[in-house]
Parts: C-alpha cells; sequence; structure tokens
C-alpha cells in the first residue's frame, strides 16, 4: 500500500484526488491551509484520510508531512489569473515560494515521485494552436508565471537532485465541488450556479475566447499515470493534460443553456487583463509517455457537474 500526500487537498481537484486514491486502496494523508479549500470538500471521506491543516509556506510541517510519503501530488495554489494581476506577491508565495517549499521537504525524506499541478496558461498569447509542450513558452499573467517557474523548479530538481518530478499542465479543469462563489472562481463554476440560480451570466469581451475546457476526472488519471509511468519516460518532463478540444465563450453559453434550462441572456462586460484568447492541448506527448487519454469530454463533464450542483442547491449554493 503506498501513501500518497496531497497538497492542497481540500480543493476542487485535490479533494478529487483523494477520493480516487482511496478506491484504488492507497493511503491518503493531506495538507491544505483552507484558505481557497474546504473542509466540506473531504465531509465523507475525512475519517479515512491523514488531513493535517499547515500552510505550505511554513517548511517545517510539510518536512514532517513528506516523511514516510511515496509519491506528492502538489495542487495547492491560488488559482485565478485575474487574482494574481490584482496582487502579484501573494500569488507568488502561495504559486511558486510554496513549491520550493514542497521540493525541499520531497527530496530530504526521499518520496519516489512528485507530480505537480503545473498550468496550461504558461503558454499565453504563443499564436500556434495546438499547444505542445516543446513550444517556447510566453507567460501574460504572474499566475502564468509562477506556475512557470515552478515547473523549472520541478526539473531543476530532477536535473540537479534526482528527484522524480512530473509537471501537468492542467487546461481549464472544473467539475463538481469547484468552487463558485468568488469573483475570481472558474467561469463554468460560476455560468452553470448562476444559471441554475435564474441570473444571467457574464462574458468577459466578446465571447469569441476559447478554452480547453477538461472535466477533473481526467486530471485525476492522468496524476495517476504520472506515479507510475516509467521514470526513464516522465521525470523531469512536462504534459499536456486537457482534452485536445476547444470551444468559446458564446457556444458554451448555448449549450449551458440546453443543459441547464436557463432561458434568460447572457451579458457582455470589458476583456479581462491578463486574459489568454484561445487555448488548446496537443495531447500526442501526453499520450505516447503517460499513457493519457481523456476519459470524460465536455458535454459530459458539463452535465456531471450540473448534476452535482444541482444537488447542491438550497445547502451550500451561494447566493
Ligand atoms: C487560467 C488557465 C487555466 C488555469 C486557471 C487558474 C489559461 C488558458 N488557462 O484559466 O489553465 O487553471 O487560469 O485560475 O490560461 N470569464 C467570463 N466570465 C466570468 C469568468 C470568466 O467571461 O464570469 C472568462 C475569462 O475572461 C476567460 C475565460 O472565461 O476568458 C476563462 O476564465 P477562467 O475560468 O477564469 O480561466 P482562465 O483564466 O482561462
Amino acid at each position: 500500500m503506498a501513501t500518497y500526500l496531497i497538497t492542497g487537498i481540500a480543493g476542487f481537484i485535490g479533494s478529487a484526488l483523494a477520493r480516487a486514491v482511496l478506491a484504488q486502496g492507497d493511503q491518503v494523508r493531506g495538507v491544505d491551509n483552507l484558505s481557497t479549500g474546504k473542509r466540506s470538500n473531504l465531509a465523507e471521506i475525512q475519517h479515512r484520510i491523514d488531513f493535517r491543516e499547515a500552510d505550505l509556506l511554513d517548511l517545517e510541517p510539510v518536512r514532517v508531512a513528506c516523511q514516510g510519503a511515496d509519491y506528492v501530488l502538489h495542487q495547492a495554489a491560488i488559482p485565478s489569473v485575474p487574482r494574481s494581476v490584482a496582487d502579484p506577491l501573494t500569488s507568488n508565495r502561495a504559486n511558486l515560494d510554496a513549491t520550493v517549499n514542497v521540493l525541499m521537504a520531497a527530496r530530504e525524506a526521499k518520496v519516489k515521485r512528485v507530480v505537480y499541478a503545473a498550468s496550461s496558461s504558461a503558454y499565453g498569447e504563443t499564436p500556434t494552436l495546438p499547444k505542445y509542450e516543446a513550444m517556447p513558452p510566453d507567460p501574460i499573467s504572474p499566475y502564468a508565471v509562477a506556475k512557470l517557474a515552478s515547473e523549472y523548479y520541478m526539473v531543476s530538481f530532477y536535473r540537479c537532485y534526482g528527484l522524480e518530478t512530473v509537471c501537468l499542465r492542467y487546461f481549464n479543469i472544473f467539475g463538481p465541488r469547484q468552487d463558485p462563489a468568488s469573483p475570481y472562481s472558474g467561469v463554468l463554476a460560476k455560468f452553470i450556479t448562476q444559471m441554475l440560480k435564474g441570473e444571467p451570466p457574464i462574458i468577459f469581451g466578446d465571447g469569441t475566447q476559447s478554452r480547453d475546457f477538461t472535466y477533473v476526472d481526467n486530471a485525476v488519471a492522468a496524476n495517476l499515470l504520472a506515479c507510475t509511468a516509467p521514470a526513464g519516460q516522465v521525470a523531469g518532463r512536462v504534459f499536456n493534460v486537457a482534452t485536445g478540444v476547444r470551444t468559446d465563450l458564446n457556444e458554451t453559453f448555448r449549450l449551458l443553456k440546453q443543459l441547464t434550462g436557463y432561458t434568460g441572456n447572457v451579458r457582455y462586460e470589458a476583456e479581462r487583463a491578463g486574459d489568454v484568447k484561445h487555448s488548446l492541448a496537443d495531447l500526442s506527448r501526453a499520450a505516447r509517455h503517460l499513457g493519457y487519454k481523456p476519459m470524460v469530454n465536455f458535454e459530459e463533464g458539463l452535465r456531471r457537474t450540473i448534476a452535482w450542483y444541482k444537488s447542491e442547491v438550497g445547502t451550500s449554493l451561494p447566493r
């Protein structure tokens, strides 16, 4: 039985990973400072996991948490491009300094492998579509810079110390438990909950921007593959994790209207600073070396996510 340390375990991706690791019969340890994650995301599994409330910026608890861990799945972050534009210092601490602490502790504890939640935002405004890993990155926002710098640290710890690290560049992950309540929440969590409440969502810009929206179960599968794939194929490398299909926001709104039954309109407001126009992943490297293939497509992911938020109406949906 292996022990997985999940940072950011109370977030929607971390908590989905925890459920998947438990389901395969392994042990889960988790760290979260509950800044964006929520205890309620762990409700029915809390008695089966070793949860530690701690901030990754404090090295000591991270060191202790890494002791005896086989794998570290480093998901903790302060997401959101606009939040980082408003407060680059906090973004840098949470998204970069914390990563270096995790790497220091993982190396000292001799964990087998560290898998990192990197971001498609690293590609920035590079005109080529789809984005492939060998392209020179071109980050726009402070968030993208911190995520990319963390990637470089991951690769550096492999090159300098032989610590096996794998970076997964997530493309707009969505799904159950994603927090819809913050002004910085991901667009799908916001749109779905707003439309379920009969409120008009807001599109920033003209809605022609597109994303390779990726259902969370695909990211979970990629993490588990990244732990077990042969080191010679994956260690010190970066992989896209996405579905390989992009949808623009106007089309996304139309699709959500059908799926939620919302009959109102959408509002348009000014484009967001730091926004990327188009995002689409090339998945050939992930397929070849990780054995990754998207299992849940965008529409099915939306159905499952809508069903989950519907089940939450009247309990935790924000007003
Ligand atoms: C970016 C990254 C993504 C990462 C995320 C973390 C890219 C291409 N993607 O996501 O991999 O996981 O940061 O936060 O860089 N929007 C609206 N109305 C809203 C909210 C958002 O129109 O109410 C628009 C945004 O302006 C943007 C799109 O929806 O064009 C997606 O926004 P969001 O969900 O915040 O994610 P990204 O910034 O694309």
